[in-house]
């Protein structure tokens, strides 16, 4: 068993995080199970429920994210692993929530997304990954896959003046759950 590593995790403003991944072209490869392995333990340590590769440093088309289906409890929804993640808008009704992420420390904002989404990939056993997804899990995938294109969420916002430091956010009645990707 070889032992996971924690990992740093990249903050905005570097480069890493502005720039398209690049797909993996071995999703089955030794070195991306460790990559996984890695991710998992550096997501869980910060307390996120979801996390891309290049918030680790690592310019890879990867992410991984808790597959949360209210009312479940963040952390005990299923761990979903994307390779090569594709997404398909199936609506054109948009949603504003609260978002937070592992690379924007300490702020949190209201952004758009939509509300209902298909995605698909493959998992690092190589097995074809399809699913449909709703509300907060849809939102999630579209958050992660940002990362790939160098997209992070503040540039998803359409009212900067909703972008705060979570230790203000008790003024907007916000829940206190961690939600951070
Ligand atoms: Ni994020």
């Amino acid at each position: 068993m070889v032992p996971m590593t924690i990992r740093k995790i990249s903050r905005m403003g570097h480069p890493i995080l502005r720039q398209p991944a690049a797909p993996v072209e071995d999703p089955t490869a030794d070195s991306i199970k460790r990559l996984v392995l890695d991710m998992i333990e550096t997501m869980e340590d910060a307390q996120g429920v979801g996390l891309a590769a290049p918030q680790v440093y690592e310019s890879l088309r990867l992410v991984m994210f808790h597959a949360i289906e209210e009312p479940v409890a963040p952390e005990s929804a299923p761990l979903i692993i994307l390779i090569n993640p594709q997404i398909d808008i199936l609506t054109d009704e948009m949603e504003e929530d609260w978002e937070g992420c592992l690379s924007v420390p300490g702020l949190r904002g209201l952004v758009p997304r939509y509300t209902h989404i298909s995605y698909s990939g493959v998992d690092p056993d190589g097995h074809l990954i399809a699913r449909e997804a709703r509300g907060f899990h849809a939102r999630v995938v579209q958050h992660e896959c940002d990362h790939l294109d160098g997209i992070l969420y503040p540039q998803r916002m359409t009212d900067l003046s909703r972008l705060m430091f979570e230790s203000e956010s008790r003024h907007w009645d916000l829940p206190a759950v961690d939600d951070k990707v």
